[in-house]
């Protein structure tokens, strides 16, 4: 079974429509006396199907931007538009709508459900937005484990449990998929079936992955380069020759 992209199950969507757009976007945390500006007045637009890959140092607020896309903090100020719905004029029951039918998320350490084989730790999700067994088996297949469905988490290797929990974030389609550090704790060889797996979310399914990475050799594969630097957008850089996965290296 094939996924049907997403831009065709948006009717609603007008063709050309970006993906994400935040405008303006600025995210302070106070903590005690001391207020961190974590983002910096952000502008950025991603069409619908772009693999991005977001370099910068350790605090320039690469996560806190891909929470901030992820519907889990709310900006200070500014706009976040995601999939053509307004996230900063959201209230909490639509966010969690928002995360759960159009978020993909991806960690570093996998997070499943260790009690779960692979194929429930997809299905539970699959279920929480109507879909059923065939959508989480069709997943796993998307990522090459359907021959490893009954396994459970400890019987996988550290590649394997990842691309369980891709499939997990792919099974219901999101308009994003947001991974961070996706190849952080993997080898080589894993690392580049993970990362061939997210390429594939974006080449097939037209879901926009935003990939956040201390490795600079992820950046060959992907679309557009962004770098950060104190909450600043420092660098947007497009690479007209993406290379596969496989050629990846490091
Ligand atoms: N919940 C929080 N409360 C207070 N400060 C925070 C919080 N989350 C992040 N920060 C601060 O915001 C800044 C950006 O953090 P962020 O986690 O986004 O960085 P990062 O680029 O993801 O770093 P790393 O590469 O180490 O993961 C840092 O100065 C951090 O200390
Ligand atoms: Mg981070």
């Amino acid at each position: 079974m094939t996924y049907v992209p997403k831009h065709e199950l948006r009717a609603d969507a007008e063709a050309g429509d970006p993906s994400v757009r935040l405008s303006a976007v600025t995210k302070s945390y106070q903590t005690g006396e001391v207020a961190v500006l974590a983002l910096r007045g952000l502008n950025l637009t991603v069409p619908q199907g772009q693999f991005v890959v977001i370099l910068g140092p350790s605090g320039s607020g690469k996560t806190t931007l891909m929470n901030v896309i992820g519907g889990i903090e709310n900006p200070s100020t500014g706009e976040v538009i995601v999939a053509g719905a307004d996230l900063t004029g959201s209230d909490d029951a639509s966010l969690t709508e928002y995360r759960r039918q159009q978020v993909g998320f991806v960690f570093q350490f996998f997070n499943l459900i260790p009690t779960l084989t692979a194929f429930e730790n997809v299905a539970l999700v699959a279920e929480l937005v109507g879909l059923g067994e065939s959508e989480a088996q069709a997943a796993l297949a998307e990522v090459g484990l359907a021959d490893r469905a009954d396994h459970f988490p400890s019987a996988l290797s550290g590649g394997e449990q990842q691309r369980v929990a891709i499939a997990r974030a792919l099974v219901k389609r999101p308009a994003v998929l947001l991974a961070d550090e996706p190849t952080g704790s993997l080898d080589l060889e894993t690392g580049r079936q993970v990362l061939a797996a997210l390429r594939r979310a974006a080449d097939d399914t037209g879901c926009t992955v935003l990939l956040v990475t201390h490795n600079r050799a992820i950046a060959d594969m992907a679309d557009r380069v962004l770098h950060l630097g104190s909450g600043e957008l420092e660098g947007d850089v497009t690479n007209p020759h993406p290379v596969a996965a496989s050629e990846v290296s490091w």
